[in-house]
């Protein structure tokens, strides 16, 4: 009998059926696009749908918005983060303000200039406290620019989804790209994950339209098409059958 890999749903609507169920547990998946393309969106819907129908703790490490932008555009979706930090369901991380000079009261803070042991042991704590499944770390770009050399950047990006694989955590890393279906922004992001998540924004006339592709995803029977995506009051709902040709 083939084995079978044990999988966490995202619980995104119609994104689970594109890839035998989901993720595979305690691996760590990039979700890639250009500004705009629903990366946030997607990383933290993975995270609520973990806490509301899996019982799933989660992580959020924010690099490029202060917490409390990110607790504010997520009440839009009715999305009530600080309930569930406050039931220790969530953890928000901020890696944004001391990188840009700015104090912060947040319970969880990490330090700048950026320091891949330092994170480490910021996830780690919050693990004890936690008892984290999931991690979403929004985004690795900031991570790039901050560390720079694309071989080192690629070794400290493994030692950190390693890390979370280690520490029993399905994660998405983020990345943002300038050029609509790039797949990384250093060269170096999609090696070191198990997967890659492309979210498309393209303009055909006068209307954007959103769309996906699982562009890989090792040990996993995925989807080989792109599909149509919308972000609505209710956040990313997938149409699997809508497939985009061009
Ligand atoms: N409440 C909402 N209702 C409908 N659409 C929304 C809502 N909130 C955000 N959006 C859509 O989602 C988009 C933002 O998505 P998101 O923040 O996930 O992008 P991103 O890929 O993370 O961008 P960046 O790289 O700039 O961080 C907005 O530009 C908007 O089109
Ligand atoms: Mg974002």
């Amino acid at each position: 009998m083939v084995p079978k890999l044990e999988r966490v749903p995202t619980g995104i609507p119609g994104f689970d059926e594109l890839c035998e169920g989901g993720l595979i547990r305690d691996r760590s998946y990039l979700v890639t696009g250009t500004s705009g393309s629903g990366k946030t969106v997607f990383a933290m819907q993975f995270l609520l749908n973990g806490i509301r129908m899996y019982n799933e703790p989660g992580i959020f490490i924010a690099t490029e918005e202060r917490p409390q932008h990110v607790r504010e555009h997520f009440s839009t979706f009715g999305w009530d983060l600080e309930k569930y930090e406050d039931e220790n369901m969530l953890a928000i991380v901020d890696a944004t303000s001391t990188k840009i000079g700015l104090p912060t009261d947040e319970k969880y803070v990490d330090i700048r200039p950026f320091d891949t042991r330092s994170l480490i042991d910021n996830i780690i704590t919050i693990q004890d406290e936690i008892g984290a499944l999931r991690c979403a770390l929004d985004s690795t770009t900031s991570i790039g620019f901050a560390v720079q050399d694309p071989a080192k950047f690629r070794v400290e990006l493994l030692k950190i989804s390693t890390t979370l694989e280690v520490l029993g955590l399905t994660s998405i890393l983020t990345c943002e790209v300038i050029e609509n279906g790039a797949i990384n922004r250093f060269g170096v992001e999609n090696f070191v994950t198990e997967g890659t998540i492309v979210l498309y924004y393209t303009k055909s006339e006068n209307m954007r339209t959103r769309s996906l592709e699982i562009f890989k995803m090792r040990g996993s029977n995925h989807s080989k098409k792109t599909h149509h995506f919308v972000i609505d009051s209710n956040g990313i709902t997938v149409h699997p059958g809508e497939e985009v040709y061009s």
